[in-house]
């Protein structure tokens, strides 16, 4: 069989690393959930249960690694709302797009709500999320997200992300758009090798017209975070270089405590603006978690 993502041995580096990461499991990670609970009461009632919790990241909001072969979703605590399961790359989206307190956001692509919920804890539950979801089976799942972790200021809508028809404009866009879901690829779960490389055939015409209309959305020095969890350029950079090409839209440094690659210089006779070295390529081999892309884009005042 053909080595998954022979095509990306060109631009990611170590790649037999690479390759050999693929192969072992992905590890669990938890955010705890701070609108509900602070870390300290909810670590002590785990060690009381004999459960150990290692700090995975030093952030803003509190991360752990989950213990080996636990089954999160049946813990109390889950029920409860204190914890969410959420990969570490999954995290870095929230934390990067950094909304203030009682600012406005829009969630372009919510369900199930790892990231709204995770936004409305930074926002410490003020101001307001618009948490958009096209696909109706999706808006359940959505909703006993935010209801589960006591997200009160976040209200769902259910539009194409492309046309999304408010005329209101929003302080911050989060643009985690359909993409063909490579980053979440490890040997041994069952959706390959059909979803890597072209199983979703000109997803980026959606997600060009997503990016285009959230940046619309933005209001002046307002800023978009623009993610996926794939390895395509077609579906990364240069869906960014398709909206500078029309908007006059600044790619922002990102500070990132995770291990990152910056974005490629050009891909397929495809050369980027000097400034895509701003976005960050997250490899599993580099931070052992899902794959993703991501561009914090700004509008200039
Ligand atoms: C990558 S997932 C979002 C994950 C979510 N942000 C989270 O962290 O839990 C992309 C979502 O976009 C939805 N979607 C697909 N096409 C869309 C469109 N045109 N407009 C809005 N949402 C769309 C999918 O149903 C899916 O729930």
């Amino acid at each position: 069989m053909e080595r998954a993502f022979e095509g990306y041995s060109e631009f990611i580096p170590f790649f037999s690393d690479f390759q050999d990461c693929l192969q072992t499991p992905l590890p669990q990670h938890l955010r705890v959930n701070t609108l509900k609970i602070s870390t300290l009461p909810l670590l002590r009632a785990l060690e009381r249960k004999g459960i150990f919790l290692k700090a995975a990241l030093d952030s803003e909001t509190p991360l752990f690694l989950a213990p080996e072969g636990t089954s999160l979703g049946r813990w109390l605590e889950y029920a409860l709302g204190y914890i969410h399961p959420q990969a570490l790359t999954s995290c870095a989206a929230s934390l990067f797009l950094g909304p203030e307190t009682g600012s406005y956001v829009l969630d372009l692509c919510a369900a199930p709500g790892g990231k709204t919920s995770h936004l409305s804890q930074l926002m410490k539950g003020e101001g307001l999320i618009v948490a958009n979801e096209l696909h109706r089976k999706r808006h359940m799942p959505l909703m006993n997200t935010l209801s589960r972790l006591g997200v009160l200021n976040a209200v769902l809508t259910g539009y194409p992300a492309q046309e999304f028809p408010f005329r209101g404009k929003f302080d911050y866009v989060l643009a985690d758009v359909p993409c063909s879901g490579e980053g979440t690829f490890r040997y041994g779960r069952d959706h390959f090798p059909e979803k890597t490389r072209g199983s979703r055939p000109n997803v980026w015409e959606t997600q060009r017209r997503i990016i285009l209309r959230g940046f619309d959305l933005l209001k002046e020095g307002g800023q978009m975070l623009y993610a996926t969890c794939t390895y395509n350029p077609e579906e990364n950079e240069s869906v960014v270089a398709h909206l500078q090409k029309h908007r006059d839209a600044e790619i922002m440094k990102i500070d990132s405590p995770l291990p990152f690659l910056p974005g490629l210089s050009g891909w397929n006779r495809e050369t980027y603006g000097e400034d895509m070295k701003n976005a960050a390529r997250f490899y599993p081999h580099y931070v052992n978690s899902v794959g993703f892309f991501m561009a914090k884009i700004g509008r200039r005042r």
